[in-house]
């Protein structure tokens, strides 16, 4: 079958990538030269683990091809996968500009019969709007259908979760593009879960809300637990095991960030409003997110003597997770603007993002160079380097061995048998 993949970010790509790994002919399309060129040559714009290697396979052996035209795309292609950014829009409401203008384009340049799929995360309702948004563009009459067909995968480990999905949702109000799609995903070994596109919208967004949920029940949890001495890890392990509860998204840290949890709660957030059924479960989630920094930074203060001015702090890791580029809602850059707000010298490092360099803030290459003269040390992102760094180096350089894990990632015993007055969230 021949796909089209309109947006080639994350989703974009790496959905164009495993249909192709299923036998499939695809071709991606974006209207940023940039990212095309890069794609064409078989590099990737960003980084994601595995994919790179996948993308230069694809495009040596001519199972896909990147185009920014997008008459001839949309006329050569049959089914229609709109992978575009929705990103948050000034109410906290997803902004389908983009969503929008590919809808209309597909409409101008459709000549026959197509099944246009939605996959980037969009509100309830958005298929049909998608559908109103292709007849405006349609010159003459073309039948066609809209599909829901959300996607899960997360950043760094984008490949295996697209690969191995634990279900495939497809909402469909036509039996005929619904056993299409169905056809297309033929080689994955998992559920399919067969609905309505209102219901296959809201089960995106129901399952990000429910784990960013699970991560903010963890961090208040937490919070309790670090005043009473109780070890959190312990208590997400206890806890975990309950097959009702599950393991998974209860590793309590500094908040999660990312271009999708906090977007996605506050977009069904919004929804919920405006339907007048508000979801204050969604609202204290948010709520407890944000306090989570001050939270940390309250921690970093009192160990500190209660003031930070002048102080000079380093931050390992400034991707809102391992294994990406990705700082978006980074709960690590949300603590270094807050520290410099708080006029700290902060001193920073990340194996992949580079920053800008600021009045009060200086990026390295190493992390040696970082912790140099630094009065505190922060785990900001749990990449798996900073686990096995040189700790009897790293106390020697600082000015003062005070370290505190955002991310409860390493060995407290261990690190405080070095000398460290080491503090993690409720890591005891
Ligand atoms: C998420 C969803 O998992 C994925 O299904 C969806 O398609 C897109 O959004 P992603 O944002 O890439 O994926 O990353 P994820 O691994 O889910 O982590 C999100 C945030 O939560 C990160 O900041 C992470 O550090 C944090 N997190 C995750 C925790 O703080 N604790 C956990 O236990 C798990």
């Amino acid at each position: 079958m021949r796909i089209l993949i309109v947006g080639t970010g994350y989703v974009g790509t790496t959905t164009g990538l495993v249909f192709c790994e299923m036998g499939h002919q695809v071709t991606g399309l974006d209207l940023d030269e940039n990212k095309i060129k890069a794609l064409q040559a078989g590099k990737l714009h960003f980084y994601e683990p595995g994919l790179d290697e996948l993308l230069s396979k694809h495009v040596t052996a001519q199972h896909i091809e990147f185009t920014k035209k997008t008459k001839k795309a949309v006329k050569e292609n049959d089914i229609i996968f709109i992978c575009v950014g929705t990103p948050q829009g000034a109410d906290g409401s997803a902004d389908l500009t983009y969503v929008k203008n590919v809808a209309h384009s597909i409409g101008k340049y459709m000549n026959k019969y197509k099944i246009i799929v939605t996959k980037s995360t969009v509100p309830v309702g958005t298929a049909e709007l998608v559908t109103k948004w292709i007849k405006e563009g349609q010159e003459e009459q073309v039948p066609f259908d809209v599909v829901s067909n959300p996607e899960f995968l997360r950043e760094g480990s984008a490949l295996q979760d697209a690969l191995n999905p634990d279900r495939i949702v497809i909402g469909s109000t036509s039996e005929t593009a619904r056993a299409i799609i169905r056809e297309m995903y033929r080689g994955f070994h998992c559920p399919i879960v067969e609905t309505n596109p209102n219901a296959s919208e809201m089960i995106k967004y129901a399952a990000n809300s429910f784990l960013a949920m699970k991560i903010s029940f963890i961090n208040e949890l937490a919070r309790l637990c670090d005043g009473l001495s109780i070890n959190i890890n312990d208590v997400s392990t206890g806890i975990g095991l309950d097959t009702r509860i599950g393991p998974q998204f209860l590793r309590a840290g500094m908040g999660y960030g990312g271009s999708c949890f906090p977007k996605d709660v506050n977009a069904l957030i919004q929804i919920a409003k405006e339907s007048g059924q508000p979801l204050s479960i969604l609202e204290s989630v948010v709520q407890v997110n944000e306090e989570q920094t001050i939270f940390f930074i309250e921690k970093i203060k009192q160990t500190l003597g209660g003031n930070l001015l002048n102080k000079k702090i380093a931050v390992l890791g400034l991707s809102f997770k391992a294994n990406t580029d990705d700082t978006r809602e980074s709960p690590s850059l949300h603590l270094i603007d807050r520290l410099l707000a708080e006029q700290v010298q902060v001193r920073v490092h990340d194996p992949v993002v580079k920053i800008a360099a600021g009045p009060s803030i200086v990026q390295f290459q190493k992390v040696e160079e970082t912790v140099a003269g630094a009065d505190a040390l922060v785990i900001g992102t749990d990449w798996d380097e900073y686990k096995n760094l040189d700790w009897v180096r790293i106390k020697q350089l600082m000015n003062q061995p005070i370290l505190f894990d955002g991310r409860n990632m390493l060995d407290k015993r261990k690190i405080e048998n070095l000398g460290f007055h080491y503090w993690g969230i409720a890591n005891h």
